[in-house]
């Protein structure tokens, strides 16, 4: 079932996305060679706490896996996503390091993710961050009320086939509200006119992966890699549908 959210409930979904928002830059600022992704976690634990908020992913349940035990998702160059925060994680000039983050404040859930360079990165791997950033961009775009979920996935796909990328199998965005995952389901790949329709009051995390070598994964204990040990990159908007244009909820200084 898809949710509209009513003027109270949008209002709850800005603060909790804004948090999210304000997690990821400040997590950004901490981005350079030698630091662990455990500080990571642990800043951004304490951010949490501060708020009042929880983390949406630590006890988050999948399949029959032990639930998640970190408060956001780091996933370095060949980690798709769903990467560990631990201490032996320590990033070096030219990695590139996800990070992804959800809350809950006051019962609504908040989504986002960015891909972040470390020191400087090859051109090959800077490329693959414009590209997924871009195909962000040019989904949010398809995000009119009237237009379908096959559009934003259409604009993704063509976005990374246009630039000789590859789409990460398996993985999408969601719907999200008192839940992290709600329905719709967002592919990263689809054609135009296709699936549900975008309605004023829909929240929705957008979540293109992008790989540089294939669009094969494999999964191990959460952790999604890509199968040919090429980089990927994921950034993530949770988005409202409005009569008008799209508002971004998790808006950061980089996107
Ligand atoms: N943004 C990702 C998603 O929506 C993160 C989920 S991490 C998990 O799937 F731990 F909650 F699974
Ligand atoms: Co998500």
């Amino acid at each position: 079932m898809i949710t509209i959210k009513n003027a109270r409930e949008i209002k709850l979904m800005r603060q909790s996305n804004a948090l999210v928002a304000l997690i990821l830059d400040e997590l950004h600022d901490m981005i350079k060679p030698g630091v662990n992704a455990y500080d990571l976690n642990d800043r951004a634990e304490a951010i949490i706490r501060a708020h009042n908020a929880e983390s949406a992913f630590k006890g988050y349940e999948m399949d029959d896996l032990d639930p998640y035990e970190y408060s956001i998702c780091s996933s370095i160059n060949s980690e798709i996503v769903h990467g560990y925060s631990t201490k032996d994680k320590i990033l070096q000039n030219g990695d590139i390091i996800g990070i992804d983050v959800g809350v809950k404040l006051n019962g609504f859930c908040g989504d986002g993710a960015r891909t972040f360079a470390v020191g400087t990165v090859s051109k090959e791997v800077q490329f693959l961050l414009d590209c997924t950033k871009k195909a962000l961009e040019n989904a949010i775009a398809q995000c009119t009320p009237g237009n379908r979920v096959g559009d934003i996935s259409a604009a993704i796909e063509k976005t990374a086939m246009d630039n000789g990328i590859h789409v990460a199998e398996w993985l999408t965005g969601h719907g999200i509200g008192r839940m992290l995952h709600e329905d719709p389901i967002i592919p990263n790949v689809g054609k135009k006119g296709t699936g549900p329709m975008l309605k004023p009051g829909m929240t929705i995390s957008i979540e293109p992966m992008f790989n540089i070598g294939t669009s094969k994964a494999v999964e191990k204990e959460w952790v999604y890699y890509t199968m040919d040990g090429s980089s990927s990159a994921h950034f993530e908007n949770t988005v409202l549908i409005t009569e008008s244009e799209p508002e971004i909820l998790t808006k950061t200084r980089s996107s």
